[in-house]
């Protein structure tokens, strides 16, 4: 090259100082053909018809012929592409040399024409794109040699500047070279990050000077590769979760992750559990592959209400990240109630206050909320009830009256259960005694007592038993029977009866004549051992029982030791003539006093009867003349008692019609003239003595009366006055004027229902017999 720029040189100077003829021009390169280049006749000075007639041509060394001259009209023109670049490489300036030659005359003129650069090459780089791969370790400031690019133009259509795009991680550094080239560095700004971007591309550009500009352009592609610069993280630095208490082993609790940006074993995470002090590891475990915690242990919330688990995380690289899983326990229903007696009283008396504490007792159950919360309760019907006071402490208190008579024990169930689903319960049994009070007074068996001796008793006789009972225990129920002070017919009560303490058995003192009394009434006491001593009374009645002890008597005819009553019968006297009546009483009562008649013994037995109720003698057939004057009749008089006693009496009649006949008959009698005599005297006493018995009678009647009508209350006495009552069949209705019954009298008592029976008198009042006629 050297060469052929100083020849060029040589030219350039030749032509100047030896031809001074010549021309030069300046065209760009690629030029289209037939361009024109320049005027070359004009310029020369020469005549196109020299140019022809010269034969003017262009003579070059080269072999390519770029220019053409056309003679005709004196232009030169471009004849092929003119490549500067081919033409002259990278020398500058590049110009074409050539020789206009002439004949006739011989001349030759130069001619030189510079070729110019025109842009027409952008710059290339040999690869369309490169690879690297990069650490993300790598340093800043770590170089990068990168491809040159070429440009074939020259000067400012030369390769003028790189540009690198995006510039987030590199930057771009020139080098200049021995060679006047330049050597591209891309340097490392910013470390690389492969969690962020695994793989970079970046566009180098190469940029000429040219107008238009041009350019080319290589991809860059990085491949960052991965180092453990990543540790393991936790989603959460705290996790939380909820176990239930007695959860089977076994049971998931929770799930912790971490994250590892890193790659392959750089982000292999490994889980663990670094709890050292506490008994966390004995409780859980955890998949050291996905972080799962489980239930390895008992879980019981009484004992621990929240486990703190510390977990850590390890890539293989050695990095690690730790977090926290809370676990709270919840609570389950799993303990009953607890019920402790803190004092109780086993014994109360049942006089005790209103609201007295019998036991008080404190609750407690482990577990919490609901779970734990207590109600206590006792059994119904029981007179106590549950007093809570503060929190779980109760006390059970009386609430109504005690009463030992009622119930002297109580079993008392305390029932506790908790809030819980399903709920928990216990109880317990109080066993209360009742401790006796004398507030109860003995209670006889009966409201009163009739009880019933036969007469004639033997003294200290058992008649009955009274019997009390006490409600109350033990001293305050032992009964003592007592006998009231009271007097029967102003004797003391004591005199009849007395009361066994012990047994209440009621005993006859004496022996009792039911003709003298006939009942009486005394109270019996009865009395606790109490103190002080409850007693109640009951009224007791003894009626006596009538024995038959009373044989008959007869009234009439009267008996006497010497004397001769008879009766007389006249021999007129039809059938069933009323001879006589005999007349008798019974001091007892009832069947022990109701008579019967018979004839025992009779002179002539076909001449009398005698009426088996009334006693009354008639004749049963006509008395004859025949019949003996002197008739002697036994009658037995019986009553009706067992054994029945019998009284017999002899009735003498006289059948005749005058009496001096009577007395002849009768003078065997030797007592008969002392009757005679007395005869009139005694006929006026005993009707004076009947007639004042009369007034006696109808005056103590009518008092009797009176004070009944006063006094309101009417009590029958046995000890009052008795009149004495015949049967009316005593009375002689016939009218037949043979018997006094001036004395026949009847009293009914009538305001005493169950005694409205007729009464009988006794026959002592009435000892006035001898009124009959003595013979
Ligand atoms: C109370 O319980 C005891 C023992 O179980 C029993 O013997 C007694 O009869 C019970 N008392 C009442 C009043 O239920
Ligand atoms: C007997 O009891 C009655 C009540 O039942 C009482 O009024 C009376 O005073 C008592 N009599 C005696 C002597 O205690």
């Amino acid at each position: 090259r050297e060469t052929v720029s100083e020849t060029m040189n040589r030219q350039v100077l030749l032509f100047i100082s030896l031809l001074s003829l010549g021309v030069s021009y300046t065209i760009p390169e690629e030029m289209s053909k037939g361009s024109l280049v320049g005027n070359i006749a004009q310029d020369l000075g020469l005549e196109t018809k020299r140019l022809t007639s010269g034969k003017a041509r262009i003579y070059t060394r080269d072999s390519d012929e770029y220019i053409e001259l056309n003679r005709e009209r004196g232009v030169l023109l471009v004849k092929e592409r003119i490549d500067r670049e081919a033409l002259c490489r990278q020398t500058t300036p590049c110009a074409l040399h050539f020789q206009i030659i002439l004949e006739n005359p011989m001349e030759f003129y130069s001619v030189t024409v510079q070729i110019t650069d025109i842009n027409d090459n952008a710059p290339t780089f040999e690869e369309g794109e490169i690879k690297f791969k990069i650490s993300e370790s790598a340093i800043t400031g770590a170089k990068f040699v990168l491809e040159r690019a070429v440009d074939l133009d020259v000067g400012m259509n030369d390769l003028q500047r790189y540009e690198l795009k995006p510039t987030d991680n590199f930057a771009l550094k020139l080098h200049n070279n021995a060679d006047g080239n330049k050597n591209v560095e891309m340097v490392l700004q910013k470390p690389l990050d492969r969690e962020k971007q695994e793989q970079i591309s970046l566009v180098l550009t190469a940029v000429d000077g040219g107008e238009p500009q041009m350019s080319g352009t290589m991809l860059i592609i990085i491949t960052v590769l991965d180092v453990n610069d990543n540790a393991p993280v936790f989603t959460q630095q705290t996790y939380k979760a909820t176990v239930t208490e007695n959860s089977p082993k076994g049971t998931v609790v929770a799930t912790v992750t971490a994250s590892d940006a890193d790659q392959g074993s750089n982000g292999k995470i490994t889980y663990s559990i670094t709890n050292t002090l506490d008994d966390v590891r004995k409780m859980f475990k955890i998949n050291r592959e996905n972080g799962e915690v489980t239930l390895i242990g008992n879980v019981d919330f009484e004992e621990s209400r929240n486990f703190q688990i510390n977990v850590r995380a390890s890539d293989d690289g050695g990095l690690t990240d730790s977090c926290k899983l809370i676990v709270d326990v919840q609570d389950v229903n799993d303990n009953n109630p607890e019920i402790n007696i803190m004092s109780k009283s086993t014994v109360i008396s049942e006089d005790a206050k209103l609201s007295t504490v019998v036991t008080m007792i404190n609750i407690e159950d482990k577990d919490t909320g609901e779970n734990g919360k207590v109600l206590c309760f006792i059994s119904e019907n029981v007179p106590f009830i549950l007093k809570t006071s503060t929190n779980n402490f109760y006390s059970l208190v009386t609430d109504s009256d005690l009463d030992r008579e009622r119930a002297s024990e109580y079993n008392i169930t305390v029932t506790c259960s908790d809030e819980g689903v399903p709920s928990l319960s216990s109880s317990v049994t109080l066993t209360l005694q009742i401790s006796d009070v004398n507030d109860n007074a003995p209670v006889f068996e009966r409201s009163s007592y009739e009880a019933y001796i036969v007469e004639n008793n033997t003294p200290g006789l058992s008649i009955f038993t009274v019997k009390a009972r006490d409600a109350d225990w033990n001293q305050n129920a032992r009964v003592s029977y007592i006998l009231e002070d009271s007097s029967v017919n102003g004797v003391p009560v004591s005199s009849y009866v007395s009361v066994s303490a012990d047994s209440g058995v009621i005993h006859a003192v004496r022996s009792f004549d039911y003709e003298q009394i006939k009942d009486f009434q005394f109270r019996v006491k009865a009395q606790d051992g109490g103190s002080p001593p409850l007693s109640s009374n009951v009224s007791v009645k003894i009626m006596i029982q009538d024995q038959n002890d009373n044989p008959p008597q007869v009234l009439y005819p009267v008996q006497t030791g010497g004397s001769l009553v008879a009766e007389m019968v006249p021999r007129s006297a039809d059938v069933g003539y009323l001879v006589t009546k005999v007349v008798a009483v019974d001091v007892d009562s009832g069947q022990n006093a109701w008579l019967s008649y018979k004839l025992q013994k009779a002179t002539d037995r076909a001449l009398f009867e005698v009426g088996l109720q009334n006693g009354e003698i008639r004749t049963i057939r006509q008395v004859t003349d025949k019949d003996a004057v002197k008739q002697r009749l036994t009658v037995i008089v019986e009553d009706n008692g067992q054994p029945s006693r019998s009284a017999t009496v002899i009735v003498n009649v006289a059948v005749a019609d005058s009496f001096p006949e009577v007395l002849s008959e009768f003078t065997d009698f030797t007592h008969d003239k002392e009757y005679n005599d007395n005869l009139t005297f005694y006929l006026v006493l005993a009707l004076a003595v009947v007639s004042f018995l009369f007034i006696t009678c109808l005056v103590v009647i009518i008092s009797v009366k009176i004070y009944r009508w006063r006094q309101s209350r009417v009590l029958y006495h046995s000890n009052l006055p008795v009149i004495p009552y015949y049967p009316p069949r005593y009375s002689d209705t016939l009218g037949t004027g043979t018997l006094q019954h001036v004395y026949n009298y009847e009293v009914c008592r009538t305001t005493d229902s169950r005694k409205s029976d007729c009464k009988f008198g006794r026959a002592g009042n009435y000892r006035h017999q001898r009124q009959q006629p003595e013979f």
